[in-house]
């Protein structure tokens, strides 16, 4: 679906919602990285310290040589540990929907890992993806791959979705392939409430992102100061919210309809969800994968987890 239908969908539902990857132009991609520098946002920080020890122990783990398959890659910050340290990866394709952004990354990691075959690849990673081949298997010779998605992307799923992107994953990697899983398990819901509630103003500039793409690529005419950005943790699903909320009542044109908005009225624009060791370890049996190692911040707040 395209942007414009996914929104006419989203903002005629009730509650109405938008999908989280429309915040991810080459903007929203700079805003993540901004967010990602913060004081209160524990989970960037907590998998950057935790990464060198999975990278120092990753290759007993792995066949001789594998494919690192990064979903959601952004700035490409977490792969290079694993890239400076495994003797195994061999090649390594970023997959994003920022398409500049990605792009960029990819040219300066491949100047600064001139040995390794990057080959980037704009894709949504909620569709099923065809991976690009690469020069190191030219001569039909398959190198089994291991997929990445680090920062708790997972968590931007319902675990419903969640379980659906791990089993396309498994088919789109291919056979005898592993997944290195980071996790938010941060259980301290202020600390939570916190990260997405940043005393700059950053994430949410990052949420009102998604207003701005709309004005610009689908002419709607959404007023920034007449929405505020909210974030809050909802115990049932144990996961943190982030909503747009409309500060009077108004309409919006979207094509050629008007959207109305009550005072107070939300769009629903993120959720991150929030596991538990048990909790993870049973949505990635459910999908079909098998734990094999697991990796926690001395502070519980974040887990790495092998599957094969
Ligand atoms: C939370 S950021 C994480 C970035 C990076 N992996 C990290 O851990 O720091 C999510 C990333 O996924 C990308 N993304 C979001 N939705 C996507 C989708 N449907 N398909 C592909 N990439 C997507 C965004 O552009 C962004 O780079």
């Amino acid at each position: 679906m395209s942007f414009y239908q996914d929104a006419v969908t989203g903002l005629n539902s009730q509650p109405k919602w938008l999908s989280p990857k429309y915040f991810y132009d080459a903007r929203g991609s700079h805003y993540f990285d901004l967010i990602c520098k913060l004081d209160e946002y524990y989970p960037y920080r907590t998998e950057m310290a935790l990464l060198p020890t999975v990278a120092e122990e990753l290759d007993q783990w792995l066949p001789k040589q594998v494919v690192i398959v990064e979903f959601g890659a952004g700035s490409l910050h977490k792969i290079r540990p694993l890239l400076s340290t495994s003797q195994a990866i061999r090649g390594f394709i970023p997959i994003d929907i920022s398409a500049e952004h990605l792009h960029n990354a990819g040219a300066t990691l491949q100047q600064e890992f001139a040995q390794l075959e990057v080959k980037p690849a704009v894709g949504d990673f909620t569709q099923t993806l065809q991976l690009p081949h690469l020069e190191l298997e030219k001569d039909n010779q398959r190198i089994p791959k291991l997929g990445f998605f680090p920062g708790s992307t997972l968590g931007n799923f319902t675990p419903d979705e969640a379980r659906e992107f791990l089993r396309n994953a498994r088919q789109s990697l291919g056979p005898d392939s592993m997944f290195l899983l980071g996790v938010d398990t941060q259980q301290d819901i202020a600390t939570i409430e916190r990260a997405y509630n940043d005393a700059k103003g950053v994430t949410a500039s990052f949420n009102k992102n998604i207003l701005v793409r709309m004005n610009r690529e689908l002419s709607t005419n959404f007023k920034l100061d007449q929405f505020s950005h909210r974030a809050i943790f909802n115990r049932q699903h144990s996961r943190i919210e982030m909503h747009l909320v409309s500060d009077i009542e108004q309409q919006v044109t979207l094509g050629d309809k008007q959207i109305r908005f009550a005072r107070g009225e939300s769009i629903h624009t993120e959720n991150s969800y929030k596991y538990t060791p048990a909790t993870l370890a049973a949505l990635v049996e459910s999908a079909g994968w098998q734990l094999q190692h697991t990796w926690q911040a001395p502070s519980a707040a974040f887990s790495e987890v092998l599957l094969h």
